[in-house]
């Protein structure tokens, strides 16, 4: 057991899938792997562990923003033995030429500030997804024929935001979509020498201001897990 974490040693296979909603990784354990077993529900975060194509893997919710899903992924990484980490969540879209639905795999992903700033002190790390994991994904949506975003993301600290000039400055900057999570796990990751991807579907529009509605999410998730298990076991 960990602090937040109540699975005992060994529940918790060294590939997580982490949604930020613990119903989602309820729903995806139940949709995806085999012999699905709850091995945490410490605070209502659910964390699941089966067998997917005869490999194990743990699907656990992570909570909203940076500070929720640093606790999880340092416990993960530290206490579990994690090493591969693939975040599964949405994202709103800067660029025009991003639909609803459309999914982005976060190549790097920018930041305002991290749990790990007051760390890095004067450091401005680029926090970047593992190649291999980024590769793989790419080629598991091509034989798919599910058409992927490559690029920069921003991981945001805030969903309601004053600073309207920074939707045409990141659309300038060819920033793809904004998000709340993958600028600390790439840098967890990193940090632990663990592999790491973030596999976003665009859920709203930033420029548009299109929105997709709640129970259309479905499909596009499951795209996404799927796209996720197979980079994870290429
Ligand atoms: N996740 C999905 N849409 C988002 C947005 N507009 N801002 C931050 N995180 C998001």
């Amino acid at each position: 057991m960990s602090t937040h974490i109540g699975a005992r040693p060994g529940e918790i296979a060294e590939t997580v899938l982490l949604p930020g909603d613990p119903l989602r990784a309820e729903w995806a354990a139940r949709t995806f792997l085999r012999d699905a077993v709850c091995v945490n529900r410490v605070r209502g975060m659910l964390g699941f562990t089966g067998t997917w194509n005869g490999h194990r893997v743990t699907i656990h919710g992570t909570g909203m923003g940076m500070p929720s899903l640093s606790i999880y992924a340092n416990e993960l990484l530290r206490d579990f033995g994690c090493r591969t980490l693939i975040r599964v969540g949405s994202a709103g879209a800067y660029q025009p030429a991003l639909g609803l639905r459309d999914v982005v795999l976060a190549q790097a992903a920018s930041w305002v500030s991290t749990p790990s700033t007051p760390y890095l002190r004067d450091l401005h790390l680029a926090p970047i997804a593992d190649w291999g994991l980024l590769l793989a994904a790419h080629q598991a949506a091509a034989r798919r024929g599910t058409p992927v975003h490559v690029g920069n993301i921003l991981s945001s600290d805030t969903f309601y935001t004053e600073r309207d000039d920074h939707t045409a400055l990141l659309t300038r900057h060819g920033v793809l979509a904004v998000e709340m999570e993958t600028a600390e796990l790439y840098l967890l990751a990193a940090r632990q020498g663990a592999r790491a991807l973030a596999i976003l579907t665009i859920s709203d529009h930033l420029v548009t201001g299109e929105d997709l509605p709640a129970d259309d999410r479905e499909r596009s998730f499951g795209e996404m897990f799927e796209i996720a298990l197979a980079a994870a076991f290429a």
